[in-house]
């Protein structure tokens, strides 16, 4: 049985794109007389024909290595089938590349907008298999993608070198986790790290409550507060608006949403505070052992998928079984953290505050 494979990362990178690269690669050598084309930069290289062939001793080495081996580009899923002014009509392109290349299925690793033009090239016909890849953990329909476990510990780390600082020197420490739309890393690190308010864009925050929380701790003694506060997160006020007005409202003030929130505490409890961004260190270097494990667990299934022929899926996490959904019912649906969500109420009952009328 011969099956040619075309792969490719798209979207943000994380740690645990070349562990699943490797996963797949090396289980369909063993499993099947497979062919492996590295296809350049996502979906970039599958509409411009960037690519290339690759061999068993390309994945030797990676399972370690952060970002991704094949590169990777953010191509906006709502412009795939608009044709531009390089006259290019991207579907089309895409379907050429794959049809010349005479490739039995693509096998795509990313996040939302990925697996939304996974989805539509799967209904334009391809033979398609998605990874679920992202630090964010939003995408709908499995527990854990990989690389939030490592982006997880990473956050974690710096919370916890933040706190030795907050306690010598008595002050308000707010830390700025990523994600722009889902809490999951700020609500999970925030609860590893001890933070003693978590606050996330699905849980929109009252700045008075968040004062509160530093007045209570300085009452009692503590000195110092940790504030875990996503990327993303935002006002009651803020909630109200329209994105766009929202946006405009931060750009204006040049506000990050740690800066902002420090800032509040400065001018409504007088506390020295600080805003902290670890960025794109979250997303940086060698996956942890836990996404190394889970990104070979996903590049096996889909290595299986591939030789039962199974398409127009993707691979997931359920409780502690890889199986795959289809396509079709997880694109585009985001995973958010719904308020009653467990880990949320776990936070709650260790005293951990979000900002809102508890
Ligand atoms: O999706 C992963 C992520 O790191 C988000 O948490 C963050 O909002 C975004 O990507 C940042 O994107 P970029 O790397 O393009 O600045």
């Amino acid at each position: 049985m011969k099956r040619r494979i075309g792969i490719l990362t798209s979207g943000g990178d994380c740690p645990g794109l070349n562990a699943a690269i490797r996963g797949v690669t090396r289980a369909a050598y063993e499993m099947f007389d497979a062919e492996i084309i590295g296809i350049h930069d996502g979906y970039r290289g599958l509409i411009e024909g960037d690519y290339h062939a690759m061999k068993r001793s390309d994945f030797s080495g990676i399972l370690t290595l952060g970002g991704t081996i094949l590169g990777t580009a953010r191509t906006p899923f709502r412009n795939m089938r608009v044709i531009g002014e390089d006259k290019v009509d991207k579907v089309a392109a895409m379907k050429k590349t794959y049809k010349d290349l005479k490739l039995d299925c693509l096998v795509t690793l990313g996040g939302n907008g990925t697996h939304k033009t996974a989805n539509l090239l799967s209904q334009e016909g391809l033979n398609v298999i998605g990874l679920p890849k992202t630090i964010d953990n939003d995408l709908y329909g499995t527990d854990f993608t990989f690389g939030f476990h490592t982006a997880m510990d990473i956050a974690t780390e710096v919370i916890d070198r933040i706190h030795t600082t907050a306690a010598s020197h008595g002050r308000c420490m707010v830390i700025e986790i990523m994600g722009n739309k889902a809490g999951w890393l700020t609500l999970y690190s925030g609860v590893a790290g001890g933070a003693d308010a978590i606050l996330i864009p699905e849980i929109p925050y009252d700045m008075k409550q968040v004062a509160k929380v530093v007045e209570q701790r300085a009452k009692s003694n503590k000195g110092f507060t940790i504030i875990a506060v996503a990327e993303g997160a935002m006002t009651t006020e803020e909630a109200k608006m329209k994105k766009k007005e929202r946006e405009a409202k931060r750009a204006a003030e040049h506000f990050s949403s740690s800066a902002y929130v420090a800032q509040q505490l400065r001018d409504l409890v007088g506390v020295e505070a600080r805003a902290v961004v670890p960025g794109h260190i979250q997303r940086g270097g060698s996956p942890s052992a836990y996404d190394r494990v889970l990104s070979t667990q996903f590049g096996v299934h889909a290595a299986e998928l591939i030789r039962d022929e199974t398409y127009g899926v993707t691979v997931a996490l359920k409780g502690n079984t890889i199986t795959h959904n289809r396509l079709e019912d997880i694109a585009g649906v985001p995973k958010l953290v719904p308020e009653d969500d467990q880990m949320v109420t776990i936070a709650r009952q260790m005293g951990i505050s979000f900002g809102s009328k508890e």
